[in-house]
């Protein structure tokens, strides 16, 4: 016999061996199935959806009101100063969350807007500290099982609405004007100063830390107020430079001055030409005050004075000062400052880094220049419209040739009517979208804002998100409509409360991030932020399309294809939740 033949026949008894082996395994393990099966009910799942995909679990209770990247568990390993734990610090990869957020016991669906503005169930954010320590105040009550909301805040205790009045008496421009439609609250307490703003048809960011004004921000979010979690620490904020309109904060906390006043810079930075900065509380005005307020007046005119050099490098100019409010504004452009900077030692111009950078860059103390101007007439970058013109008139950016990433008039005018088109079809989709059943929505790629232009007309507010590495940054345009949005990493979690949205609408976002990191862990953070009876939207081409309905299966979400309706390649997946 060969060496050959021999190998061979051990081969082929070795084989036989193996399959006896192989059929002997799966009889055990089916007997053992059976048996567990057959004694308990609850052995039978487990070991079911072990064989096949297994479904998510619900977390345990205490995950209710979990933010991962807000998490006081990760915040430990972090020091604490200039509020450092406060800011994003998201679980690894590893530490993400494998199951799904539980509702809270007595959970009722939240009123719809314009109630919700000064209505809430308290069983959906059943937190007290609030209630008993700014009672005063009349940031919030508790009225039977409804949290309702008077519109007092530290700096108005009796309502928001005189505080406000008494702005627009300063301001040399009224709110009715049209000159002013996006606002950033720093430091917003239960954002009763965005809520009054809305009925000027301005729209307002209001941030703030989770810390011991607590779940402030859950509660603007629960009322159908724009906010998220946000903190003026060592980050820049996720916002573009040129944006707002307006920023104010109302004894805000914020040490404005400190650190070579970086966060005063931080603020000219996300301002645009010409846009207005408040500033209520402590050290305004604190001849008058300082009795009120219990703080040294020696130290309160240090601040203050500090406060007024900090602003003449910075270029602005005193616009008012009332009995409480105090308003600068920025210039809109820097010919004279830059003037200025040859004879005054300090304005310190950045030299490098994007100004448009906010994600994870670090805040410096420097100013950035606006973009030349001829003449000093000019508003840098160019001038905006009035709202709600501003809305669909190009926006600057996208007329600006020297900005041109790509993307031309063309194309934007070619985007808002697209989704003009695709939103008129949601409408006859969602069927609701005018009944105030949705308040809070999302675009998780929001490219030039066109969806949310789109869905002004119904009562909601739309987060313009914008993939911070997105192909085109379009976020600065889309500020310049006078939408409002953040950027974001959609493979870390959002700085927003579990429930937060009634409307989630990923467009393109599971194509973007495939090959990102995996995309279950994003479509159970949509989980974790949609409301229990919300809806998600999600377009995209159709190959991504049937791998994330196999994941949204697991997730516990009803998904149903839907005809796109147009002529697109793309496919769309709708999710009603109806837990
Ligand atoms: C006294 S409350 C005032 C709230 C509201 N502006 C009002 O007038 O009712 C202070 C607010 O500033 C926030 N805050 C404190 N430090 C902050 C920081 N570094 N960045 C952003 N917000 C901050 C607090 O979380 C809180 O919302
Ligand atoms: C919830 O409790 C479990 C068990 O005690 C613990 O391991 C987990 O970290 C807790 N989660 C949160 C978000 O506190
Ligand atoms: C920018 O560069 C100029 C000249 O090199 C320098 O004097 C200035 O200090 C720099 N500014 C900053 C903020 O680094
Ligand atoms: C929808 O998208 C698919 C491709 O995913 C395409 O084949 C189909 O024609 C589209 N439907 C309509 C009505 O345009």
């Amino acid at each position: 016999m060969s060496p050959q033949y021999l190998t061979s026949k051990l081969i082929r008894k070795t084989r036989f061996v193996n399959i006896i082996l192989f059929l002997f395994t799966t009889f055990l393990l089916f007997s053992l199935l059976y048996i567990i099966s057959s004694s308990t009910s609850f052995f039978f799942t487990s070991s079911l959806s072990l064989l096949t995909t297994s479904n998510f679990d619900f977390c345990t209770t205490n995950y209710t009101n979990y933010c991962p990247c807000h998490d006081p568990k990760i915040q430990k390993r972090f020091k604490n100063t200039n509020h450092f734990r406060k800011e994003r610090h998201c679980p690894n990869t590893n530490e993400r969350l494998k199951c799904l957020i539980p509702i809270p016991k007595g959970y009722k669906t939240p009123f719809h807007w314009p109630k919700s503005k000064d209505n809430a169930w308290f069983r959906n954010v059943p937190f007290t500290k609030l209630l008993q320590y700014k009672k005063s105040q009349n940031w919030v009550r508790l009225e039977g099982q409804k949290l309702v909301f008077p519109g007092g805040g530290t700096s108005f205790p009796d309502g928001v609405k005189g505080y406000v009045d008494a702005l627009n008496k300063v301001l040399p421009l009224t709110f009715k004007s049209g000159l002013i439609r996006t606002v950033l609250d720093v430091g917003c307490g239960v954002a009763s100063f965005g809520a009054y703003l809305m009925d000027y048809e301005i729209l307002t960011m209001s941030i703030a830390p989770s810390d011991e004004h607590e779940a402030q921000v859950q509660f603007a979010l629960e009322r159908g107020l724009p906010a998220m979690l946000g903190v003026l620490s060592t980050h820049r904020l996720p916002f573009p430079s040129k944006s707002f309109d307006m920023a104010h904060c109302s004894r805000c906390l914020v040490p404005w001055t400190a650190n070579d006043g970086l966060y005063l810079r931080e603020i000219d930075r996300i301002m645009r030409p010409g846009g207005y900065w408040v500033l209520s509380g402590p050290p305004i005005n604190w001849r008058v005050n300082y009795e009120a307020w219990k703080i040294d007046p020696k130290v309160l005119e240090k601040e203050q004075n500090m406060l007024e050099e900090l602003a003449m490098q910075l270029c602005w100019e005193k616009v008012a000062e009332g009995e409480q409010i105090a308003v600068w504004k920025k210039p809109t452009n820097h010919i004279s400052c830059t003037q200025k900077s040859k004879t005054l030692r300090s304005p310190k111009f950045c030299n490098s880094s994007d100004p448009d950078n906010g994600w994870y860059t670090k805040m410096s103390a420097c100013i950035f220049p606006l973009p030349e101007v001829k003449d000093i007439n000019e508003v840098s970058g160019g001038a905006l419209e009035k709202w709600p013109i501003r809305l669909n008139s190009p926006p600057p950016r996208v007329r600006n040739e020297n900005n041109n990433d790509g993307f031309t008039l063309k194309t934007y005018i070619e985007d808002t009517r697209t989704w003009e088109r695709r939103v008129s079809y949601y409408d006859t989709m969602l069927k609701s979208l005018s009944s105030g059943k949705y308040r809070n929505v999302m675009d998780m790629n929001a490219g030039f804002g066109g969806f949310a232009a789109a869905m002004v007309k119904y009562p909601v507010w739309v987060m313009n998100v914008v993939p911070f590495d997105a192909k085109s940054n379009n976020l600065g345009v889309i500020f310049e409509r006078g939408l409002i949005g953040t950027y974001m990493d959609w493979c870390e979690p959002f700085s927003t409360y579990p429930r937060t949205y009634d409307l989630i609408h990923a467009h393109g976002i599971f194509s973007m991030y495939i090959n990102k990191c995996d995309i279950t862990d994003i479509l159970v953070e949509m989980h974790r932020i949609l409301r229990p009876k919300g809806s998600v939207i999600i377009r995209d081409n159709g190959d991504i399309i049937l791998k994330v309905k196999e994941i949204i299966d697991k997730i516990r979400w009803k998904g149903t294809l839907v005809g796109n309706g147009t002529f697109d390649p793309q496919m769309i997946l709708l999710v009603h939740n109806k837990e």
